[in-house]
């Protein structure tokens, strides 16, 4: 298939600095599966030109990475070296669509499925693989900023960050979303099964002892139950007028 990458997302070939950068800055925004963070983060980027980090990426790459290898589901150092050695490439082809490559395969449609998630969730919560992760994450913080995308950016990851936004949605609204999106995708999924799984998932990532799904203490809360995608980029962009001089 023809495939041009278009705006690659450089990852380390360095040893990277322990920490990001502090003067670049980093909208973190953080929340449970279908609250819409995904596609709020990627509109913000966009207005603000700044880079963009979809954390969950990565972790589903870890798995999906980790099975093709031949790693054993609890192997935690094993899923470990995975997440150092992945060789991952995010990028846009001809049609402006955005693009995973995993040594030099596109999976895009492999990680997006819901039992690739359910994967994500299970490396997610062993602490080697975490901590494999955060350099690599902390690289995406590139002038002029970066809004990074997932459950611990705020707590964890970038616990400096100027703007921590904490969104969620009922869970019922969510599944709905959740729905919609993977429909549109050509995937099949039941409104039922998928409550259940975002449920399950919710549970799991909430109660992992490490990086545990949470709001930072700094963060501001924001329900987007009812809310037009539109109306929530509207109030993340004002935060940010307010929050980060540099763009006001
Ligand atoms: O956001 P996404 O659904 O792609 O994330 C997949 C899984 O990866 C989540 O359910 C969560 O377990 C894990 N994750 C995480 N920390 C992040 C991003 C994702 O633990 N920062």
């Amino acid at each position: 298939m023809a495939f041009v990458i278009h705006a690659v997302t450089a990852l380390p070939t360095i040893p990277q600095p322990p920490s990001p950068n502090p003067l670049i800055p980093v909208i973190a925004i953080d929340g449970p599966s279908g609250s819409g963070k995904g596609t709020i983060a990627r509109r913000v980027a966009t207005a603000l030109g700044f880079h963009l980090l979809d954390s969950g990426a990565l972790y589903r790459l870890v798995a999906l990475a980790g099975s093709q290898q031949g790693v054993a589901a609890d192997d935690q150092q094993g899923h470990a070296r995975v997440a150092r050695g992945l060789e991952v490439q995010f990028g846009m082809d001809g049609a402006g669509e955005e693009r995973v490559l995993l040594a030099g395969t596109d999976v895009t449609r492999a990680i997006r499925t819901e039992a690739a998630g359910a994967e994500a969730s299970r490396v997610a919560a062993m602490p080697p693989v975490r901590t494999a992760l955060l350099s690599r994450q902390h690289a995406f913080a590139q002038p002029p900023g970066l809004v990074a995308d997932g459950r611990d950016m705020g707590t964890v990851v970038f616990p400096g960050s100027p703007l921590k936004i904490y969104l969620t949605a009922s869970p019922e609204e969510r599944a709905r979303r959740r729905h919609k999106q993977l429909k549109d995708k050509g995937l099949t999924v039941t409104i039922a099964g998928l409550s259940q799984e975002i449920r399950e998932r919710d549970l799991r990532d909430s109660s992992r002892p490490v990086a545990p799904l949470r709001p930072a203490e700094d963060a501001v809360i924001l329900d987007s139950t009812g809310l037009t995608i539109e109306q929530v980029v509207d109030q993340v962009l004002a935060l940010a007028r307010s929050r980060l001089p540099a763009i006001s």
